[in-house]
Protein backbone atom coordinates (compact mmCIF):
# COMPACT_ATOMS: atom_id res chain seq x y z
CA UNK A 1 0.00 0.00 0.00
CA UNK A 2 1.03 3.52 -1.02
CA UNK A 3 2.39 6.09 2.62
CA UNK A 4 3.32 9.10 2.94
CA UNK A 5 5.70 8.27 5.73
CA UNK A 6 8.60 10.96 7.18
CA UNK A 7 11.64 9.08 7.11
CA UNK A 8 13.76 12.31 8.47
CA UNK A 9 12.48 15.34 10.53
CA UNK A 10 13.71 18.56 8.38
CA UNK A 11 13.43 16.45 5.30
CA UNK A 12 9.81 16.12 2.71
CA UNK A 13 7.24 13.18 3.45
CA UNK A 14 8.21 10.51 1.15
CA UNK A 15 5.58 8.64 -0.81
CA UNK A 16 6.44 4.57 -0.35
CA UNK A 17 5.40 1.45 -1.02
CA UNK A 18 4.56 -0.61 2.25
CA UNK A 19 3.37 -4.28 2.97
CA UNK A 20 -0.67 -3.80 3.05
CA UNK A 21 -1.82 -4.11 6.68
CA UNK A 22 -3.47 -6.61 8.62
CA UNK A 23 -5.35 -6.28 11.15
CA UNK A 24 -4.77 -7.47 15.17
CA UNK A 25 -7.09 -8.61 17.79
CA UNK A 26 -9.54 -5.66 18.36
CA UNK A 27 -8.57 -3.40 15.96
CA UNK A 28 -9.68 -2.94 12.23
CA UNK A 29 -8.05 -1.60 8.81
CA UNK A 30 -9.89 1.45 6.97
CA UNK A 31 -8.93 1.55 3.44
CA UNK A 32 -8.94 5.33 3.09
CA UNK A 33 -10.59 7.68 0.77
CA UNK A 34 -9.63 11.16 2.32
CA UNK A 35 -6.99 12.29 4.84
CA UNK A 36 -7.07 15.65 6.43
CA UNK A 37 -3.68 18.25 7.76
CA UNK A 38 -3.34 19.45 11.32
CA UNK A 39 -1.16 21.92 12.17
CA UNK A 40 0.48 18.84 14.65
CA UNK A 41 1.70 17.27 11.17
CA UNK A 42 3.69 20.35 9.99
CA UNK A 43 5.03 20.49 13.89
CA UNK A 44 5.91 17.11 13.37
CA UNK A 45 7.98 17.81 10.44
CA UNK A 46 9.53 20.00 11.76
CA UNK A 47 11.00 18.54 14.66
CA UNK A 48 8.91 20.87 16.94
CA UNK A 49 7.02 18.32 18.82
CA UNK A 50 7.69 15.77 22.04
CA UNK A 51 8.77 11.88 21.05
CA UNK A 52 8.58 11.92 17.63
CA UNK A 53 10.05 8.53 16.11
CA UNK A 54 10.73 8.40 12.84
CA UNK A 55 9.99 6.65 10.20
CA UNK A 56 6.27 7.48 11.07
CA UNK A 57 3.42 7.90 8.49
CA UNK A 58 1.67 11.18 9.72
CA UNK A 59 -1.56 12.14 9.57
CA UNK A 60 -4.49 12.18 12.50
CA UNK A 61 -7.68 12.57 10.52
CA UNK A 62 -8.85 10.12 8.14
CA UNK A 63 -12.35 8.51 6.56
CA UNK A 64 -13.06 5.33 4.73
CA UNK A 65 -14.65 1.94 4.19
CA UNK A 66 -13.70 -1.01 6.86
CA UNK A 67 -12.10 -3.20 4.66
CA UNK A 68 -10.62 -5.70 7.45
CA UNK A 69 -11.37 -7.07 11.12
CA UNK A 70 -9.19 -8.47 13.94
CA UNK A 71 -10.39 -11.41 16.24
CA UNK A 72 -12.76 -10.33 18.39
CA UNK A 73 -14.33 -7.15 16.61
CA UNK A 74 -18.32 -7.02 15.70
CA UNK A 75 -18.49 -8.34 12.49
CA UNK A 76 -21.15 -5.68 11.75
CA UNK A 77 -18.05 -3.28 11.22
CA UNK A 78 -16.90 -5.00 7.65
CA UNK A 79 -17.78 -2.62 4.83
CA UNK A 80 -18.99 0.51 6.66
CA UNK A 81 -18.23 3.83 5.86
CA UNK A 82 -16.37 5.74 8.59
CA UNK A 83 -14.47 8.30 10.15
CA UNK A 84 -11.68 7.82 12.71
CA UNK A 85 -11.23 9.38 16.54
CA UNK A 86 -7.75 10.35 16.34
CA UNK A 87 -7.11 10.50 20.23
CA UNK A 88 -6.10 7.05 21.49
CA UNK A 89 -6.56 6.01 25.17
CA UNK A 90 -7.89 9.35 26.62
CA UNK A 91 -9.21 7.68 29.67
CA UNK A 92 -11.82 7.40 31.79
CA UNK A 93 -11.84 11.54 33.55
CA UNK A 94 -13.64 13.73 31.80
CA UNK A 95 -11.14 16.25 32.84
CA UNK A 96 -8.06 15.50 31.38
CA UNK A 97 -6.21 12.74 29.43
CA UNK A 98 -4.26 9.86 30.67
CA UNK A 99 -0.84 9.76 30.88
CA UNK A 100 -1.12 7.04 27.65
CA UNK A 101 -2.98 9.06 25.55
CA UNK A 102 -1.18 9.60 22.02
CA UNK A 103 -2.94 10.84 18.98
CA UNK A 104 -2.78 9.05 16.03
CA UNK A 105 -0.14 9.50 13.18
CA UNK A 106 2.74 9.82 15.67
CA UNK A 107 3.71 7.72 16.96
CA UNK A 108 1.64 4.86 15.69
CA UNK A 109 1.35 4.89 12.00
CA UNK A 110 -1.68 7.17 10.60
CA UNK A 111 -3.45 8.17 7.80
CA UNK A 112 -1.55 9.54 5.05
CA UNK A 113 -1.80 6.70 3.35
CA UNK A 114 -4.14 3.81 1.46
CA UNK A 115 -4.79 1.97 4.68
CA UNK A 116 -4.89 2.55 8.27
CA UNK A 117 -5.09 0.07 11.47
CA UNK A 118 -6.91 1.30 14.26
CA UNK A 119 -8.48 0.05 17.57
CA UNK A 120 -12.36 -0.84 16.73
CA UNK A 121 -13.38 1.69 19.54
CA UNK A 122 -11.88 4.67 17.50
CA UNK A 123 -14.30 4.66 14.34
CA UNK A 124 -17.57 5.76 14.21
CA UNK A 125 -20.02 5.84 11.33
CA UNK A 126 -19.60 8.75 8.48
CA UNK A 127 -22.29 11.16 9.23
CA UNK A 128 -24.87 10.87 5.93
CA UNK A 129 -24.06 14.91 5.01
CA UNK A 130 -21.29 14.83 4.76
CA UNK A 131 -18.50 13.76 1.43
CA UNK A 132 -15.28 11.92 2.20
CA UNK A 133 -13.21 14.80 2.04
CA UNK A 134 -15.84 16.22 4.96
CA UNK A 135 -15.63 13.84 7.04
CA UNK A 136 -12.15 13.18 6.79
CA UNK A 137 -11.52 16.84 7.90
CA UNK A 138 -13.64 17.14 10.91
CA UNK A 139 -12.38 14.52 13.44
CA UNK A 140 -9.18 16.63 15.14
CA UNK A 141 -10.47 19.94 14.26
CA UNK A 142 -13.93 18.84 15.62
CA UNK A 143 -13.43 17.55 18.45
CA UNK A 144 -10.78 20.56 19.98
CA UNK A 145 -13.31 22.93 18.88
CA UNK A 146 -16.07 21.39 20.48
CA UNK A 147 -14.33 20.82 23.84
CA UNK A 148 -13.05 24.02 23.63
CA UNK A 149 -16.29 25.80 23.49
CA UNK A 150 -18.89 23.39 24.89
CA UNK A 151 -16.99 21.76 27.83
CA UNK A 152 -14.39 24.11 28.56
CA UNK A 153 -15.97 27.69 27.25
CA UNK A 154 -19.43 27.06 28.49
CA UNK A 155 -20.69 28.89 25.41
CA UNK A 156 -24.55 29.23 25.49
CA UNK A 157 -26.89 30.90 23.30
CA UNK A 158 -26.68 34.65 22.85
CA UNK A 159 -23.39 34.85 24.55
CA UNK A 160 -20.56 36.83 23.09
CA UNK A 161 -17.59 34.77 21.54
CA UNK A 162 -14.39 35.72 20.21
CA UNK A 163 -12.32 33.01 18.11
CA UNK A 164 -8.63 34.47 17.47
CA UNK A 165 -6.44 33.64 13.87
CA UNK A 166 -9.91 32.30 12.23
CA UNK A 167 -7.91 31.16 8.90
CA UNK A 168 -7.38 28.14 11.26
CA UNK A 169 -8.54 24.55 11.08
CA UNK A 170 -10.01 23.92 14.42
CA UNK A 171 -11.25 28.47 14.60
CA UNK A 172 -13.00 27.58 11.41
CA UNK A 173 -15.11 25.25 13.06
CA UNK A 174 -15.02 26.52 16.38
CA UNK A 175 -16.85 29.43 14.51
CA UNK A 176 -19.27 26.94 12.27
CA UNK A 177 -20.30 25.19 15.97
CA UNK A 178 -20.44 28.58 17.98
CA UNK A 179 -22.78 30.10 14.94
CA UNK A 180 -25.10 27.34 14.96
CA UNK A 181 -25.52 27.03 19.09
CA UNK A 182 -26.57 30.62 18.88
CA UNK A 183 -23.43 32.98 19.88
CA UNK A 184 -22.73 36.18 18.92
CA UNK A 185 -19.45 35.65 17.04
CA UNK A 186 -16.43 37.86 16.83
CA UNK A 187 -13.41 37.08 15.26
CA UNK A 188 -9.61 37.99 14.48
CA UNK A 189 -7.51 37.05 11.47
CA UNK A 190 -4.63 38.53 9.61
CA UNK A 191 -6.51 38.68 6.38
CA UNK A 192 -9.32 40.78 5.95
CA UNK A 193 -10.46 38.24 3.00
CA UNK A 194 -10.66 35.62 5.96
CA UNK A 195 -12.41 37.88 7.58
CA UNK A 196 -14.64 38.37 5.41
CA UNK A 197 -15.08 34.43 5.07
CA UNK A 198 -15.95 34.13 8.45
CA UNK A 199 -18.82 37.02 8.01
CA UNK A 200 -20.23 34.63 5.57
CA UNK A 201 -20.53 31.59 7.84
CA UNK A 202 -22.14 34.03 10.38
CA UNK A 203 -19.55 35.68 12.34
CA UNK A 204 -21.01 39.30 13.45
CA UNK A 205 -17.61 41.01 12.42
CA UNK A 206 -13.69 40.92 12.89
CA UNK A 207 -10.53 42.20 13.71
CA UNK A 208 -6.97 42.03 12.01
CA UNK A 209 -5.05 41.15 15.10
CA UNK A 210 -1.76 43.14 13.78
CA UNK A 211 -3.32 46.11 14.04
CA UNK A 212 -2.45 47.63 17.47
CA UNK A 213 -5.90 49.43 18.15
CA UNK A 214 -7.86 46.43 17.53
CA UNK A 215 -8.87 45.50 21.11
CA UNK A 216 -10.31 48.55 21.48
CA UNK A 217 -12.15 48.66 17.99
CA UNK A 218 -13.55 45.26 19.48
CA UNK A 219 -14.63 46.29 22.69
CA UNK A 220 -16.72 49.04 20.99
CA UNK A 221 -18.14 46.60 18.43
CA UNK A 222 -18.95 43.93 20.44
CA UNK A 223 -18.33 44.66 23.87
CA UNK A 224 -16.74 42.28 26.45
CA UNK A 225 -16.79 38.43 25.06
CA UNK A 226 -17.73 36.29 27.78
CA UNK A 227 -15.86 33.29 26.22
CA UNK A 228 -12.51 33.67 24.34
CA UNK A 229 -11.27 30.95 22.16
CA UNK A 230 -7.57 31.26 21.49
CA UNK A 231 -4.64 29.20 19.86
CA UNK A 232 -2.08 32.01 19.64
CA UNK A 233 -0.97 33.08 22.71
CA UNK A 234 2.45 35.51 22.59
CA UNK A 235 2.24 38.83 22.33
CA UNK A 236 -1.58 38.72 21.93
CA UNK A 237 -2.31 37.31 24.75
CA UNK A 238 -2.19 40.50 27.21
CA UNK A 239 -5.09 41.89 24.65
CA UNK A 240 -7.53 39.14 25.80
CA UNK A 241 -7.49 39.23 29.18
CA UNK A 242 -8.53 43.11 28.73
CA UNK A 243 -11.13 42.21 26.42
CA UNK A 244 -12.78 39.18 28.50
CA UNK A 245 -15.51 40.03 30.31
CA UNK A 246 -15.95 40.22 34.00
CA UNK A 247 -16.57 36.13 34.91
CA UNK A 248 -15.32 35.20 31.50
CA UNK A 249 -13.16 32.53 30.32
CA UNK A 250 -10.25 32.53 27.88
CA UNK A 251 -9.95 29.06 26.49
CA UNK A 252 -6.36 28.20 25.07
CA UNK A 253 -6.10 24.64 22.98
CA UNK A 254 -2.66 25.88 21.25
CA UNK A 255 0.26 28.26 21.69
CA UNK A 256 0.80 28.85 17.78
CA UNK A 257 2.69 32.41 18.74
CA UNK A 258 4.52 30.87 22.02
CA UNK A 259 4.30 31.62 25.48
CA UNK A 260 2.06 34.99 26.57
CA UNK A 261 4.87 37.94 26.56
CA UNK A 262 3.28 39.35 30.12
CA UNK A 263 0.35 37.96 32.25
CA UNK A 264 -1.56 40.64 34.01
CA UNK A 265 -2.76 38.53 37.30
CA UNK A 266 -4.35 41.48 39.02
CA UNK A 267 -7.04 41.79 36.13
CA UNK A 268 -7.24 37.76 36.01
CA UNK A 269 -7.90 37.90 39.75
CA UNK A 270 -10.38 41.06 39.87
CA UNK A 271 -12.19 40.04 36.93
CA UNK A 272 -12.62 36.36 38.18
CA UNK A 273 -11.46 35.47 34.64
CA UNK A 274 -10.46 31.38 33.80
CA UNK A 275 -7.47 30.50 31.85
CA UNK A 276 -8.79 27.52 30.65
CA UNK A 277 -6.39 24.94 29.19
CA UNK A 278 -8.32 22.39 26.15
CA UNK A 279 -6.74 19.32 24.30
CA UNK A 280 -8.60 17.56 21.75
CA UNK A 281 -11.29 15.70 23.68
CA UNK A 282 -12.47 12.19 25.63
CA UNK A 283 -14.95 9.53 23.54
CA UNK A 284 -17.75 11.43 25.42
CA UNK A 285 -16.65 14.95 23.75
CA UNK A 286 -16.22 12.89 20.37
CA UNK A 287 -19.59 11.34 20.58
CA UNK A 288 -21.26 14.51 21.52
CA UNK A 289 -19.23 16.35 18.35
CA UNK A 290 -21.14 14.38 16.11
CA UNK A 291 -24.21 14.19 16.73
CA UNK A 292 -24.00 17.93 17.59
CA UNK A 293 -22.69 17.93 13.62
CA UNK A 294 -25.28 16.12 12.68
CA UNK A 295 -28.04 18.25 14.08
CA UNK A 296 -26.81 21.54 12.85
CA UNK A 297 -26.19 19.41 8.98
CA UNK A 298 -22.45 21.42 9.37
CA UNK A 299 -19.96 20.13 6.99
CA UNK A 300 -16.04 21.24 8.03
CA UNK A 301 -14.97 24.39 5.44
CA UNK A 302 -12.24 22.56 2.71
CA UNK A 303 -9.51 24.95 1.46
CA UNK A 304 -7.99 22.95 -0.75
CA UNK A 305 -7.78 19.19 -1.55
CA UNK A 306 -4.66 17.62 -2.92
CA UNK A 307 -3.71 13.81 -3.80
CA UNK A 308 -1.19 11.84 -1.42
CA UNK A 309 1.40 12.19 -3.44
CA UNK A 310 1.42 16.20 -3.20
CA UNK A 311 1.21 15.52 0.44
CA UNK A 312 4.32 17.29 1.34
CA UNK A 313 3.14 20.38 -1.09
CA UNK A 314 0.35 20.64 1.33
CA UNK A 315 2.62 20.45 4.26
CA UNK A 316 4.93 23.25 2.73
CA UNK A 317 2.01 25.75 2.80
CA UNK A 318 0.94 25.61 6.08
CA UNK A 319 4.18 27.53 6.53
CA UNK A 320 2.54 30.53 5.86
CA UNK A 321 -1.16 29.70 6.50
CA UNK A 322 -2.71 31.15 3.40
CA UNK A 323 -5.73 28.43 4.08
CA UNK A 324 -8.95 29.61 5.70
CA UNK A 325 -10.18 25.93 7.03
CA UNK A 326 -8.69 22.34 6.23
CA UNK A 327 -6.49 21.17 3.72
CA UNK A 328 -7.36 17.53 2.29
CA UNK A 329 -5.76 14.70 1.07
CA UNK A 330 -7.73 12.21 -1.43
CA UNK A 331 -6.86 8.83 -1.52
CA UNK A 332 -6.90 6.24 -4.28
N1 LIG B 1 -4.49 21.06 22.04
C1 LIG B 1 -5.05 20.47 20.99
O1 LIG B 1 -5.76 19.47 21.10
C2 LIG B 1 -4.87 21.07 19.64
C3 LIG B 1 -5.63 20.61 18.57
C4 LIG B 1 -5.49 21.22 17.33
C5 LIG B 1 -4.58 22.25 17.18
N2 LIG B 1 -3.82 22.63 18.23
C6 LIG B 1 -2.87 23.76 18.10
O2 LIG B 1 -3.66 24.91 17.79
C7 LIG B 1 -2.98 25.72 16.83
C8 LIG B 1 -3.84 25.86 15.58
O3 LIG B 1 -3.99 24.59 14.99
P1 LIG B 1 -4.73 24.38 13.58
O4 LIG B 1 -4.55 22.97 13.16
O5 LIG B 1 -6.11 24.95 13.64
O6 LIG B 1 -3.78 25.31 12.71
P2 LIG B 1 -3.87 25.95 11.30
O7 LIG B 1 -5.08 25.44 10.59
O8 LIG B 1 -2.56 25.77 10.69
O9 LIG B 1 -4.11 27.50 11.67
C9 LIG B 1 -3.14 28.44 11.76
C10 LIG B 1 -3.81 29.81 12.01
O10 LIG B 1 -3.31 30.37 13.19
C11 LIG B 1 -3.56 31.76 13.14
N3 LIG B 1 -2.48 32.52 13.79
C12 LIG B 1 -1.16 32.42 13.55
N4 LIG B 1 -0.50 33.33 14.32
C13 LIG B 1 -1.44 33.98 15.05
C14 LIG B 1 -1.41 35.04 16.01
N5 LIG B 1 -0.26 35.60 16.39
N6 LIG B 1 -2.57 35.46 16.57
C15 LIG B 1 -3.75 34.90 16.20
N7 LIG B 1 -3.84 33.90 15.27
C16 LIG B 1 -2.70 33.47 14.71
C17 LIG B 1 -3.64 32.16 11.66
O11 LIG B 1 -4.93 32.73 11.43
P3 LIG B 1 -5.18 33.82 10.30
O12 LIG B 1 -4.72 33.18 9.03
O13 LIG B 1 -6.65 34.05 10.36
O14 LIG B 1 -4.38 35.04 10.65
C18 LIG B 1 -3.47 30.82 10.95
O15 LIG B 1 -4.30 30.68 9.80
C19 LIG B 1 -1.63 25.06 16.60
O16 LIG B 1 -0.70 25.61 17.51
C20 LIG B 1 -1.90 23.61 16.94
O17 LIG B 1 -0.73 22.92 17.30
C21 LIG B 1 -3.94 22.07 19.45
Amino acid sequence: MKALTLEQIKTPLVLEERAGLVAAAGELVVRLKAAALNRRDYWITQGMYPGIEPPVVLGSDGAGVVSQLGSGVDSSWLGREVLINPGLDWGDDQAAQSSQFTILGQPRDGTFAAEVAVPATQVHDKPAHLDWREAAALPLAGVTAFRSLFSQGEVRRGETVLITGIGGGVATMALQFAVAAGANVWVTSSSSEKIDRAVGLGAKGGFDYRDEGWAKACAKSAGAPSTIIDSAGGAGYASLVNLAAAGGRIVNYGATAGPPDKLDLFKVFWKQLRLQGSTMGSPQDFVAMLAFVAQHAIAPVIDATFGLSQGQRAIELMESSPQFGKYVLEIE
